[in-house]
């Protein structure tokens, strides 16, 4: 059935009529006869091609779109639907139909669409693609692990024991304990396991169990959902092994973990399936745990103050980590390296060298160091600030270090009491403590646990010995 236009009209009436129609159509039109020859486009056509009547009109299709697919339809009477084409910046698509009249091909048309709405589209989605990437790596750079094996320092046998396993358990996604003092390189060690397997590209999550308040505990670790507390964000939150998944978490100082809470620990590690505080559903979770303590778990347990059934469960590989006066050998090497990786002078020169004496070394290697690597750490950076040359020299280390406390005393010819006496090792291991831990809220709170003495009791004592804080 063909259109038909009203009989009322005239000639020239449905002419006009028939232009109209045309132009007002919301596609683009272009109408070649049957030698291909451009016999009409309308205003939508311009639109979206760029091509003018005055371009195009009256002349060979091929000649002037040489691409141009509408004369093929021409020469085999088959339409042809959801082309795409592409003609410098402009995309469109079309559908081409050939036009026949009794049974005759008398010409053909293309009807086109633009793609501008759908391509600006792809194009925003594809600039938010680009950003979701960033934001994605932005993430994963923050929750990097840093070290690799080559990083750990030392040669001595405990220590080489403890890289070989922990390179083995790299290979692995089985629970690894880290056993050892504080500052003897637990973090260290986990982050090198995490970038040493093949979870190295996915976050590498540190949690300090004891840093976070008991009560917030669970739901930093699991999530929460939607309205489960009174502050509770809008949508709910993803807890730290979700945001761990398929990476690796680090459960520092395992030994704090409230006892009600390692059950529920127990359960996720066992059925690897979270569930956030207050939702019903279970979100499956694919995570490699480390934990790591400075205490000793086995006495815990035996004081019911740590679960058996989860020490079992976190103790399947066995890092114990030796401390640094157990290994006294990797001493120097140490200091080397950290002067190497020093940044207290970073903003002078990169390119300092520093040197020791062998004097200085050897009373370096009698100290005990308590706070293991970390102290001689912070030992060293404290003597490159000290010292106005790159010769360090054993005046340049706090006086702790370089003075045993007997030596010191005898020395001390004016100190007469015991109470004196008592006094003046006492504010040295205060002092030294609070060296090791740090002197903000944190690292007194530690500092106070590791001399037995409540936190009240350690500021008294810092009040009366004056001691800077
Ligand atoms: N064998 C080592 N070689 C080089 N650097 C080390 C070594 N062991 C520790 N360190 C460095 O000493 C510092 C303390 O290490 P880390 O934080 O891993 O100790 P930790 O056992 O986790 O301490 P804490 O129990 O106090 O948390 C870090 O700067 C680390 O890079
Ligand atoms: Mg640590």
């Amino acid at each position: 059935m063909s259109l038909k236009i009203s009989d009322d009209f005239s000639y020239k009436k449905q002419i006009e009529w028939w232009k109209a129609i045309i132009d007002s159509i919301n596609d683009g039109i272009l109408v070649i006869d049957h030698q291909g020859t451009v016999q009409l486009i309308n205003p939508e056509y311009t639109k979206i091609t760029g091509v003018t009547p005055e371009m195009i009109v009256g002349k060979s299709l091929r000649q002037i779109r040489p691409t141009a697919q509408l004369p093929d339809t021409l020469a085999d009477g088959k339409s042809r639907v959801a082309v795409y084409r592409k003609e410098g910046n402009i995309e469109y698509m079309v559908d081409m139909a050939p036009i026949i009249l009794n049974g005759e091909i008398i010409g053909a048309v293309s009807v086109c669409k633009s793609l501008t709405e759908v391509h600006k589209l792809s194009q925003e989605l594809k600039k938010k693609k680009e950003k979701l990437k960033q934001l994605e790596r932005t993430m994963d750079s923050l929750y990097q692990a840093k070290y690799t094996f080559d990083q750990i320092i030392g040669k001595n046998g405990g220590l080489r024991e403890a890289v070989h396993i922990a390179k083995k358990a790299a290979e692995t996604s089985l629970p690894v304990l880290i056993v050892g003092e504080s500052g003897t390189g637990k973090e260290l060690f986990a982050q090198a396991i995490h970038n040493r397997s093949d979870r190295r590209d996915r976050p590498f999550i540190p949690v300090n169990c004891a840093a976070i308040p008991s009560a917030l505990l669970e739901s930093e670790l699991f999530g929460y959902a939607e309205g489960s507390f009174t502050h509770a964000k809008k949508g709910g939150k993803m807890g730290l092994f979700e945001l761990a998944n398929h990476g690796t978490i680090f459960l520092d100082e395992i030994g704090d973990m409230p006892y009600d809470l390692q059950a529920k620990l127990l359960r996720v590690l066992q059925e690897r399936k979270v569930r956030r505080v207050g939702d019903t559903i279970e979100r499956d979770i694919d995570v490699r745990v480390i934990a790591a303590t400075n205490k000793d778990l086995q006495q815990l347990v035996s004081k019911n103050r740590f679960r058996e059934d989860l020490f079992y469960r976190l103790n399947v590989i066995h890092l114990q980590i030796p401390p640094l006066r157990e290994r006294r050998e990797d001493i120097p090497d140490l200091i080397y390296s950290l002067f190497r990786s020093s940044t207290v002078n970073s903003s002078n020169s990169s390119n300092v060298t520093y040197s020791i004496d062998e004097k200085t070394l050897a009373v370096l290697q009698s100290y005990d160091w308590p706070g293991n690597v970390r102290e001689l750490k912070n030992a060293i950076e404290y003597a490159i600030c000290m010292a106005e040359e790159t010769h360090i020299h054993l005046h340049h280390f706090p006086e702790w270090i370089t003075k045993s406390e007997l030596t010191d005393l005898a020395q001390k010819q004016s100190i007469q009491t015991l109470r004196e006496a008592t006094e003046k090792v006492e504010r040295k291991l205060i002092l030294e403590t609070l060296y090791q831990f740090g002197n903000d809220m944190e690292g007194k709170k530690k500092a106070a646990e590791a001399l037995g003495i409540s936190l009240a009791t350690l500021y008294n004592k810092i009040k009366k010995y004056k001691i800077n804080s």
